[in-house]
């Protein structure tokens, strides 16, 4: 799909990779809605985007927020690209997560942009062309310790996607996936930053995910696993988990120590 004069519905625009893709997606000569919570935010990434360009103050959790997407993408004539990048991550040991933290995270990155495909989907099909893209992560195909609840999000935003794709295959409507590995952002905690930097863990910038992007939707490709080595280690961990499993049991003493480290910094702070 070329993204000339498309219109571009956003979601997590004012995050880290939200900006860097709105920026690049406006060179490609977009019209975007700009969807996030902070208007100062939204405002301030709309005013240095070349081009003219919408934003739309919503929490999508909340069906309102959601109704307010929908009418504005109405009012606007409709939208041939929506994008759900909005999410929340956090590195932490599964029992020591609340409750209303793992609500939040299912909520944001699995229900919220559910709910929103389900309800912008008959403005997509009014198109002769259009499509949705779906942001997971390596850690929808990987399950990692300190991860639980954001793996099983994304991993249920994964299977959504295929779900939906096939479910679409018939019209008109193209739907996409694209699984950023740990980029350089706010997202990432500092113990999730010391985890990466232990690890060995590469991080791209937000730049190179909002390069993905463009090309995934301009080259037709349904799926994408950014990086190198992580897209080898999703096909082994599809083929072989209990190779992974053994891999992972070995850097648990690692992982614990930086939980515990960032357990007791919490505490102490
Ligand atoms: N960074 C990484 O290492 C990494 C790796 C793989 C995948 N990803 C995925 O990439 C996506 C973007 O991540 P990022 O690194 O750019 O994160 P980020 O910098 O923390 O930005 C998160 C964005 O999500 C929005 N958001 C969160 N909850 C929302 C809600 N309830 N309603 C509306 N907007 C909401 C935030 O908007 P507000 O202004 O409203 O807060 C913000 O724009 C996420 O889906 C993440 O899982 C990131």
């Amino acid at each position: 799909m070329e993204l000339n004069n498309k219109v571009i519905l956003l979601t997590g625009a004012t995050g880290g990779i939200g900006c860097a893709v709105a920026r690049r997606l406006a060179d490609e000569g977009a019209h975007l809605m700009l969807v996030g919570r902070n208007t100062a935010a939204l405002n301030q990434l709309a005013g240095q985007l070349p081009g003219n360009h919408q934003i739309i103050v919503a929490d999508i959790v909340t069906s309102l927020g959601r109704q307010t997407i929908l009418s504005e993408c109405v009012d606007g004539g409709g939208i041939d690209l929506l994008i759900n990048l909005a999410g929340t991550a956090t590195f932490q040991r599964f029992e020591q997560q609340s409750e209303a933290s793992i609500q939040q995270m299912l909520d944001t990155n699995l229900i919220a942009p559910m709910l929103l495909t389900r309800q912008l989907i008959p403005l997509l099909s009014s198109r002769s062309k259009s499509a949705v893209v779906n942001i997971g992560s390596t850690f929808g195909s990987i399950g990692h310790p300190g991860y639980v609840a954001y793996c099983a999000s994304k991993s249920g935003l994964k299977g959504f996607t295929e779900a939906l794709r096939r479910e679409l295959s018939d019209t008109a409507t193209q739907v996409f996936y694209l699984a950023p590995r740990a980029t350089d952002t706010s997202l990432n905690s500092p113990a999730a930053n010391t985890l990466n930097r232990a690890l060995g863990n590469k991080v791209d910038t937000p730049e190179q995910v909002a390069d993905a992007l463009v090309k995934l939707v301009k080259t037709n490709r349904y799926c994408q696993f950014m990086g190198w080595p992580e897209k080898l280690f999703v096909k082994i961990n599809a083929l072989f988990p209990r190779l992974v499993d053994r891999a992972l049991v070995k850097k648990m003493p690692l992982i614990k120590k930086i939980l515990n480290n960032h357990e007791t910094t919490k505490i102490n702070t």
